[in-house]
């Protein structure tokens, strides 16, 4: 036995491992092993960090050029992606494209066909939507995910069943009383601070208040009567700072995961205290409807109706996920398109457009008061319709709409788009896709969905008219309480006032910069003044009899008592939505 061999008895495997490699360095001279290994190993690792994606390069379909490492084309979106690939669809001819956000590959779709037939035509391979990092991972972590945000599984199908037969057309008319005193708060109060029309005001706090207390009612009976309520603010601040972080442009870390480790990381410290402040504010009101079931006071909502129905299968998590759908799928869209709206219509060009609605209103219910207690039963007004379809198409709020994920292949014109791949779809670009919508899509007028001024007829619908909903197997559950809270509010609102754009406050009408978050998920208008100009005195007259001694009488009679809340009101305390509201 040599000296060398005993010594290998005595050593360890890892030792003899590195004796080993130490005789090996020395006897062969490694430098070109380690060449040799560094070549084929670095560029791996600087491709699987710099370049690689969740899904590979799709075969078959474009990719926009200019994509760097790391963050693939990020950086060239900048802050508004529907804008950047709206350009990118007329830059580069191809409505439909690749994109890498940082490591994961997203299909952008742009023009409106191509939109429709990737939601409508691919139903079932699209019912999926990704998960991200800071709102799934983060944000969702303790209330569950909201329903626009949840992965295609049970849960979801259960989540998604429940809020579509809270919300579906059948369900409206158990509303009316609802619809009916939170549209007489926005004319009650926009009456009192606007001074019957001496005062300039800002009219989005007030359909805010409406957007809000509407789902509140639905999720748990409870409303908030003032426009500027502390919790009613609160949800609105917290609800307005989540949306900015779900947008993929205001995230980089979802995308580029190596971000999320650096030190004081902001966002996910801001996620984390947005998280807590709105799980207290859910849990407070989930606690409430709680205690009044206990003391039989509780008033019809879906929270009520879940907790006491045991029929239902649904676990706590997924009661606070559906009314947390529903209050954050309404308070912001709502207000974003009725506020730019009303911009429209206060524009000089828009005076025409509200008489118009006027006349139309009376055209259809000669007693204007009719026009008030039916507006929110039935939306037969052909002109007002108009305006609701042009304001949702016009202000696509929700630009990038809700991203979804394919759940098996999509054949895309012969490349195949793989399972798991993110879907974008462009609403913004499809909504004003002139080759669809004419010559004039970027233009805000209502009278393109008539094919009769004198009077007024609506074209027949044909399929789906705009995509600021969505559609297909995601489509937006709300849209059709959405279109009568529009409906009712405007009917109301032109009824009584024409509106006229502040001179040293005017709206900024512009599809796109009308904005002034365009990393939110859902735009925020910039502000803007108008004046209410009474269309005549009679009108204002009854606004202000009706909120006066009768019915703050009748809402102080429904104060929610310790939080400062006022409950819902019952269909007899709604008096001036029963033909006592007083015209001239
Ligand atoms: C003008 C008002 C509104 C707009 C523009 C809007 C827009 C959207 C869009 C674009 C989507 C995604 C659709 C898709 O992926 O195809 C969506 C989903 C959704 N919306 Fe709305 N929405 C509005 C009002 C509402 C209201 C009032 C509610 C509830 C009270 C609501 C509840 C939902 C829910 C629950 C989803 C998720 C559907 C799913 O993922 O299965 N929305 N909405």
């Amino acid at each position: 036995m040599t000296m060398d061999s005993k010594l290998v008895d005595m050593t360890t495997p890892l030792e003899y491992g590195k004796l080993q490699l130490g005789n090996l360095l020395t006897e062969t001279n490694a430098i070109p092993i380690i060449l040799a290994f560094a070549a084929v190993v670095l560029p791996a690792l600087i491709y699987h960090v710099g370049y690689a994606t969740d899904i590979p390069h799709i075969k078959g379909l474009p990719e926009v050029p200019g994509a760097v490492p790391v963050f693939g084309h990020l950086l060239k979106l900048g802050e508004d992606h529907a804008t950047t690939c709206e350009k990118w669809w007329r830059q580069y001819g191809h409505s439909a494209f690749q994109i890498k956000l940082g490591n994961t590959r997203a299909v952008v779709v742009n023009s409106f066909d191509d939109c429709k037939k990737m939601l409508l035509g691919n139903q079932n391979a699209v019912i999926d939507r990704p998960k991200l990092y800071t709102f799934h991972g983060v944000i969702s972590s303790t209330q569950g995910f909201t329903i626009g945000s949840s992965p295609w599984d049970e849960s979801c199908k259960k989540k998604r069943k429940a809020a579509g037969t809270a919300l579906g057309r059948p369900a409206l008319r158990n509303y009316y009383p609802m619809f009916d005193l939170e549209s007489y708060c926005i004319v009650r109060d926009m009456q009192k601070d606007s001074q019957s029309g001496e005062v300039e005001i800002d009219v989005r706090p007030y359909i805010q208040r409406y957007a809000l207390n509407t789902t509140l009612t639905l999720c748990y009976g409870i409303r908030m009567d003032a426009v500027y309520d502390d919790l009613l603010r609160e949800i609105l601040q917290v609800g307005s700072a989540i949306s900015l972080l779900r947008s993929a442009s205001e995230n980089l870390q979802d995308y580029v995961p190596i971000l999320r480790y650096l030190p004081n990381n902001e966002k996910t410290a801001r996620s984390k205290e947005l998280r807590d402040r709105r799980d207290a504010y859910l849990n407070l009101l989930l606690g409430k409807v709680r205690d009044m079931i206990a003391q039989s006071t509780d008033k019809p909502c879906i929270a009520a109706a879940i907790l006491k129905d045991e029929e239902t299968r649904l676990t706590g998590v997924e009661v606070s996920s559906i009314c947390l759908s529903l209050v954050s799928g309404g308070f912001e869209t709502i207000p974003g398109t009725l506020t730019s709206c009303l911009g429209s219509l206060s524009t000089p060009e828009g005076q025409a457009w509200q008489d118009r609605a006027y006349e139309d209103i009376k055209r259809h219910y000669p007693d204007v008061r009719d026009a008030w207690t039916s507006c929110f039963v039935e939306e037969k007004i052909p002109y007002v319709n108009a305006i609701v379809k042009e304001a949702g198409r016009y202000y696509t709020v929700s630009a990038m709409s809700l991203p979804r994920k394919t759940v098996t292949e999509v054949n895309w014109n012969g490349a195949v788009i793989p399972p798991k791949t993110m879907i974008l779809i462009n609403a913004q670009a499809g909504n004003h896709d002139t080759d669809h919508f004419g010559p004039d899509a970027g233009i805000f007028d209502p009278e393109r969905w008539l094919k009769a001024l004198d009077p007024p007829v609506e074209s027949e619908a044909v399929g789906l008219g705009h995509l600021s909903f969505g559609t297909g197997s995601r489509a937006c559950s709300g849209q059709h309480i959405a279109s009568r809270l529009l409906y009712a509010a405007l009917v109301r609102i032109l009824a009584s006032y024409k509106i006229v754009a502040s001179e040293s406050s005017p709206p900024n009408t512009d599809y796109v910069d009308y904005n002034q978050f365009k990393t939110a998920l859902v735009a925020i208008p910039r502000e803007f003044k108008v004046k209410l100009v009474p269309r005549d005195a009679g009108v204002a007259q009854g606004v202000s009899c009706a909120g006066g001694e009768e019915d703050s009488s009748a809402l102080q009679g429904m104060s929610g008592g310790e939080m400062g809340w006022e409950s819902p009101a019952k269909p007899d305390d709604v008096r001036f939505g029963s033909g006592k509201y007083e015209t001239a």
